[in-house]
């Protein structure tokens, strides 16, 4: 086996929650087999650990949720050496207890997206296994560095994957929260089903930015004002984790 010895590690992220530490290069030549990825994506390292750096939307940002090329991002990160993901997602709270600011490793999801490019598998053979959509043993690597960063995470929960672009109404996060949703974010699918196909372990790392439509202080709107505040506090809690979890 060629190159480092250390596994690289993938990382996407969305715009606006993030500034990378220094020395991180960004990377040319997006086209893809599937298209070209999103212009975003950066090299560099982390206490030595070789990282690989996909925004999603693109930086600046320019893709919305459901316009992400999902299947040329996750195959460059691939191509790009990333033997395992984690990914980072700006979310609403369903679940009360979760507050803008805090940060969840949800270990299951609901697809309610529509109309996504979704799947590398042409002829549907493969029929990938999803009944445990993230990775277990990334999981309990990721509560453990949070537990040594002191940083709280919140582990479990479920992600409802919504369309977007725009916000849900109080209605449909009533029916998330039936069907068991604890945080609900735009895209969330088909990132982990693809990563799932290429034979990625993924986990999912999850900032609360907002109470969801009909939930918080302020029941009758949710307001977009407090949302990079709680992006930029909830990243810097991320940011400390990775430290924590590549050694
Ligand atoms: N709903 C869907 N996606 C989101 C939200 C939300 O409330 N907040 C951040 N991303």
């Amino acid at each position: 086996m060629g190159g480092s010895a250390l596994m690289a590690t993938g990382l996407i992220i969305g715009s606006g929650e993030v500034s990378l530490p220094g020395g991180f290069e960004r990377i040319g030549g997006l086209d893809t087999p599937y298209g070209p990825a999103s212009d975003g994506f950066f090299k560099g390292q982390v206490r030595g650990h070789p990282l690989v750096v996909s925004y999603r939307h693109g930086e600046p940002r320019r893709f919305a949720p459901h316009a992400i090329n999902y299947r040329a991002n996750l195959w460059l990160l691939k191509t790009l050496g990333a033997e395992r993901l984690i990914a980072v997602y700006a979310v609403g709270g369903i679940d009360g207890a979760l507050r803008p600011g805090d940060l969840a490793a949800p270990h299951q999801i609901i697809d309610y997206t529509w109309g996504r490019e979704h799947t590398f598998d042409a002829t549907g053979a493969a029929h990938v296994d999803f009944t445990r959509p993230y990775d277990d043993e990334l999981n309990s690597a990721l509560a453990a560095a949070a537990r040594q960063a002191g940083v709280d995470l919140v582990g479990g929960g479920v992600y409802g994957a919504t369309q977007g672009p725009r916000l849900e109404s109080a209605a449909e996060i009533d029916r998330l929260d039936r069907d068991g949703c604890t945080v609900v974010g735009m895209t969330g699918m088909p990132e982990a089903g693809l990563a799932r196909e290429l034979g990625l372990p993924m986990a999912s790392l999850c900032i609360v930015v907002n109470a969801a439509a009909g939930r918080g202080d302020d029941p009758g709107r949710i307001d977009m004002a407090g949302f990079e505040r709680a992006a930029e506090r909830g990243f810097a809690g991320v940011m400390r984790l990775l430290e924590a979890l590549l050694v």
